[in-house]
């Protein structure tokens, strides 16, 4: 049998995994997030169910394994769980994992299907385990639904990794009961620096940047923190917490440079494929795939031209005065 192609950048860096969002759409409105008043993208703009199997399966013949859907809330579009079907498919045919990045606000009604599909983990974001800060935070959120959401996946199997972002004078105080929530129910927990993307309003996101660094710092004095060389080529580290065995995982795009083993691309709700979640390049396949609708070959093409295109590094930058959103692009329009 042919040797499966594999997308590979000027780098030498192998693109193995995808990120999708497959709408901008959210049923909350996280403060470092969204505005109150967002103004999401008209529906003729978004690809529709059927595009986005198409690209999302010529990625996995080109030699994508991992597929993590992401939004907005991706569990809020419209016939969703046809989308996650239709890609389980592919699921031991080229595809290694079909995974998602939730709010948890759906999960109750979808966690069982998605578990029958085969898809083993989801990444649930949850910043807070205090229900008035939760509906401070997210604005629109009810803390309970998304407690009952996190619930059910677990009930129907779903190995759950907690994503936290680590906000100062926010969850500050919550940090170690974070752990040890998670720890007690066998969840992972990651924490996200928060990033400078998208117009949010009036908020000053700087004044709510925690680094990491100080996280860790604080962990290390109630645990005993073992780093894990285990890198999913992505700019999470991973350590252990040695009295648990509980693993805790760090997100720090502002303070790191995990540019190196990237390798991945992120496909924005409207098509455009961003080699890079630091830097404003991109390929738009929306235009480009009702150009040609029965000619995949185009397609794949222009994925391999793109993937050529994807830069060193990114860009980000807390030091430069335009930091709030500097990064025009919202997380929800990109997919975290
Ligand atoms: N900085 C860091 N994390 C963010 N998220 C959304 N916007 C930002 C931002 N500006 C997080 C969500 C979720 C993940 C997909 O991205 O909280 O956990
Ligand atoms: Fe929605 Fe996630 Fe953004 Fe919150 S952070 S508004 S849950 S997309």
């Amino acid at each position: 049998m042919l040797k499966k192609p594999t997308l590979v950048d000027s780098f030498d860096r192998p693109i193995t995994y995808l990120r999708v969002s497959v709408t901008d759409r959210c049923d909350f409105r996280c403060t470092y997030c969204m505005s109150e008043n967002m103004k999401f993208l008209p529906k003729r703009d978004l690809l529709t169910l059927e595009e986005l199997d198409r690209i999302c399966s010529i990625f996995i013949r080109l030699g994508v394994r991992k597929l993590r859907v992401t939004g907005g809330e991706p569990l809020v579009r419209r016939d969703i769980m046809d989308f996650f079907r239709n890609m389980s498919k592919h699921l031991g045919r080229g595809l290694d994992e079909l995974t998602l990045t939730t709010n948890g606000s759906q999960l109750s009604r979808h966690a069982v299907a998605l578990s029958e599909m085969g898809i083993r983990r989801v990444n649930v974001s949850l910043d807070t385990l205090n229900d008035e800060k939760f509906s401070r935070i997210t604005r629109w959120g009810r803390f309970d639904q998304v407690i009952q959401g996190i619930e059910a996946a677990k009930t129907a199997g779903l190995r759950i990794k907690i994503n936290t972002v680590a906000l100062k004078g926010f969850n500050e105080d919550e940090l170690l009961s974070l752990v040890e929530w998670c720890g007690r129910r066998d969840f992972d927990i990651t924490f996200i620096e928060v990033m400078p993307m998208g117009d949010i309003g009036n908020m000053a996101r700087l004044d709510s940047f925690w680094p990491l660094s100080d996280v860790r710092r604080r962990l290390s004095k109630a645990y005993t923190l073992v780093d894990l060389a285990l890198s999913t080529g992505g700019p999470a580290r991973y350590v252990k917490v040695k009295e648990t065995g509980q693993k805790i995982g760090f997100i720090t795009p502002l303070t790191h440079n995990f540019c190196e083993s990237c390798n991945r691309v992120r496909l924005t709700c409207t098509g455009e494929l961003f080699m890079c979640l630091g830097q404003e390049d991109r390929a738009d396949f929306r235009q480009l795939m009702r150009a040609h609708p029965e000619q995949d070959e185009a397609v794949a093409q222009a994925i391999h031209q793109a993937i050529s295109r994807k830069p060193k590094g990114h860009d980000f930058d807390y030091s430069r005065h335009d930091v709030v959103g500097r990064m025009s692009r919202h997380m929800s329009h990109t997919g975290g």
